[in-house]
C-alpha cells in the first residue's frame, strides 16, 4: 500500500510517499521537508499568517517532488493522507485542501490524521514497535504522556497544565537573548553550565498525576536572570545548566508516574517512546531511559528528522488507518485543537469511506 502523506500544522511544510507492506513494516520511499525558520526567526517564533502563505508558496512543488524522489504519480498510489490538525489552522487547511483536491481528481482515498497520532504511531514505522506502548511527546506545541492502546485507540496520561517543554525552552532561550529555536542553543550553553548555581523549582514533582506545568520554572529563571542583570556568558551557560537541569528531572519524576499508571491500567509497556523536536535533548534522553529501565522497558527515540514534524508521519499514520479501512469524507473538518483520545478508534461505524 503506498501513501502520500502531508504535513503543514506549524512551520514544515512537508510531503512524503512512504509504504505499508502486508506484514505491517513500512517503508519510507520519499521525505521532502522544508522549513521556514528563516522567516520566522526575525519574530523570535512562528507566525500563523507567515507560516500559512508559506505553505501555499511551497507545497504544489513539495508534492511533486516527494511523488518524483519516491518514483509514483499521484495515479499510482493508494491513498492521500493530510495532517487535519491540531495546529494553526491557516496551514492545516493548506494541506487538508491540497489532499482533498488531490483524492478527488485522482478518486483515492483520503485520510484525515490527527497529527498527534501521526507522532504516537511513528516508532511503528521506524521499529515496528508492538502495542501497547507508552509516548511521551514534547514539542514546540505538546507535552503529552500517552498510553498507545492500537491505531485510535489513545488514553491520555498525563499532559501540560500550560506550556508545551519545547516552548519553555524557545522563552528561556529568547529571555537569554539565545536565537530561535532556542531548544538546541539552550543544550549546547547548558553543556558549559553549572547545573546547581540556580535553585529553580520542579514543579508538580511528586504529585500524584502524570501532568507537567512549566510557567512558574519560566518566571523562575526570568527572575532569577534579573536578579544578576547584565548577564554575561558564563551567567547564561549556568542558568541555561540549571533550567535544563529542572526540566530533565521533572520529565524523569513525571514520566515515572506515567509509567505507573500505565503499567496499572495495560502491564509493562513494550516500550518507552520518546518522539516531538523535545526528544533530540540528550539530558531528557538520559533521564526517558532511566525512567524505561527501572519500569522494565527500553527507550525508543526515532531518528531527529522523523521525531520532528514531518510528511513521513503522516502518510505512515495514513496508512495505519487505510489498512482498517479508516477514511474520510471529502467533508472532514480542519481542527486547530484535536485531541489525542478524541480520534476514534477503528469501529466499523467510525470507518465513512470517500
Ligand atoms: O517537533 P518540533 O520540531 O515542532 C513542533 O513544535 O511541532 O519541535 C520543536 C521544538 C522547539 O520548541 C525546539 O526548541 C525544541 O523542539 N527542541 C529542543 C531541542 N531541539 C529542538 N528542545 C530541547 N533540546 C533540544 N536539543
Ligand atoms: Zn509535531
Amino acid at each position: 500500500m503506498i501513501v502520500l502523506g502531508i504535513e503543514t500544522t506549524c512551520d514544515e511544510t512537508s510531503a512524503s510517499v512512504v509504504e505499508r507492506h502486508t506484514d505491517g513494516r513500512g517503508t519510507i520511499l520519499s521525505n521532502v521537508v522544508l522549513s521556514q525558520i528563516a522567516e520566522h526567526t526575525p519574530y523570535g517564533g512562528v507566525v500563523p499568517e507567515i507560516a500559512a502563505r508559506a505553505h501555499v508558496e511551497q507545497l504544489d512543488r513539495i508534492t511533486r517532488q516527494a511523488l518524483s524522489q519516491a518514483g509514483h504519480m499521484f495515479l499510482s498510489i493508494d491513498g492521500v493522507a493530510a495532517a487535519a490538525g491540531p495546529g494553526l489552522i491557516g496551514g492545516v487547511i493548506v494541506g487538508l485542501t491540497t489532499a482533498k483536491a488531490i483524492a478527488l481528481v485522482t478518486k483515492k482515498p483520503l485520510v484525515a490524521v490527527n497529527h498527534l497520532e501521526a507522532h504516537a504511531l511513528t516508532a511503528r514505522l521506524t521499529h515496528n514497535v508492538a502495542f501497547p506502548y507508552c509516548l511521551f511527546l514534547a514539542s514546540g506545541g505538546h507535552t503529552q504522556i500517552v498510553a498507545v492502546r492500537g491505531v485510535g485507540d489513545y488514553e491520555r496520561i498525563g499532559t501540560t497544565l500550560d506550556d508545551a517543554i519545547g516552548e519553555a525552552f524557545d522563552k528561556t532561550a529568547k529571555l537569554l537573548g539565545l536565537p530561535y529555536p532556542g531548544g538546541p542553543h539552550v543544550e549546547q550553553m547548558a553543556r558549559r553550565g553549572d547545573p546547581h548555581r540556580f535553585d529553580l523549582p520542579r514543579p508538580l514533582a511528586r504529585r500524584d498525576n502524570a501532568d507537567f506545568s512549566l510557567s512558574g520554572l519560566k518566571t523562575a529563571v526570568r527572575l532569577a536572570a534579573e536578579s544578576i542583570a547584565p548577564l554575561d556568558k558564563i551567567d547564561v551557560a549556568d542558568l541555561c545548566a540549571s533550567f535544563q537541569q529542572a526540566i530533565a528531572d521533572t520529565v524523569f519524576d513525571r514520566v515515572r508516574m506515567g509509567l505507573a499508571f500505565f503499567r496499572v491500567s495495560h502491564g509493562t509497556p513494550t516500550a518507552l517512546v520518546a518522539a516531538g523536536g523535545v526528544a533530540a535533548n540528550f539530558a531528557i534522553r538520559r533521564v526517558l531511559d532511566f525512567a524505561a529501565v527501572e519500569a522494565g522497558t527500553r527507550l525508543i527515540v526515532p531518528p531527529p528528522e522523523l521525531c520532528t514534524d514531518n510528511g513521513a508521519m503522516i502518510a505512515w499514520a495514513g496508512a495505519e488507518r487505510l489498512a482498517l479501512g479508516l477514511t474520510d469524507g471529502l467533508d472532514a473538518a480542519p481542527r486547530a485543537r484535536w485531541p489525542l483520545d478524541e480520534t476514534t478508534k477503528p469501529p466499523a461505524a467510525a470507518a465513512v469511506g470517500g
